[in-house]
């Protein structure tokens, strides 16, 4: 082995045993906030739930598969919703968003269009903490990207669909 393969791989062996450090610190400071974070191996879902599952390799192609009552949170320019529409045509859409303002004139003419389109304007986990449980199909999450965000989102969502 080289000096130089060496010197890389105790640079990498390193910088692991300080992730390892981080993330024990991060679950004993977290623990009572996020049960379960990163303790162990995943728990892996019960067979039958995965009965139907599929694995899909990104956003554009889940599209094709997105029915019913659909929930975009964080909308922002209205790009990705108008694909939606265009791709799988959702019987009812649903946005949540800080602002509407934001949406472009020609995504708005679109989502005008379409007809079965609610915003709701405001903070996204408060406003979706609304909504009736078990309303939506699908919920698309990419609102507030921070940690603490996404948590805060899922959290309603996981009670939502
Ligand atoms: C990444 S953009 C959404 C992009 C959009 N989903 C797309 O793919 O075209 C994030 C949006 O989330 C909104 N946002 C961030 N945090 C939010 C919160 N807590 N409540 C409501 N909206 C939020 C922002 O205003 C922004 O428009």
């Amino acid at each position: 082995m080289s000096e130089d393969l060496k010197r890389d791989i105790k640079r990498i062996n390193s910088q692991l045993v300080k992730l390892r450090l981080a993330i024990k610190e991060f679950r004993n400071k977290h623990q009572m906030l996020y049960p379960g974070l990163l303790d162990g191996a995943p728990n892996v879902p019960r067979p039958e739930l995965l009965t139907n599952c599929r694995i899909l390799n990104d956003r554009h192609e889940i599209i094709r598969h997105l029915p019913g009552a659909l929930a975009e949170v964080g909308t922002m320019y209205g790009d990705f919703i108008v694909r939606v529409i265009d791709i799988s045509q959702p019987a009812e859409v649903h946005l949540f968003d800080y602002r509407r303002n934001n949406i472009r004139p020609e995504n708005k003419l679109k989502l005008d269009g379409y007809g079965n389109v609610k915003y709701y304007v405001g903070d996204s986990s408060e406003n979706m903490a609304k909504m009736p449980n078990e309303y939506f199909d699908v919920i698309y999450i990419d609102a507030n990207h921070s940690f603490d965000g996404v948590w805060k989102d899922l959290m309603q969502a996981i009670k939502k669909d």
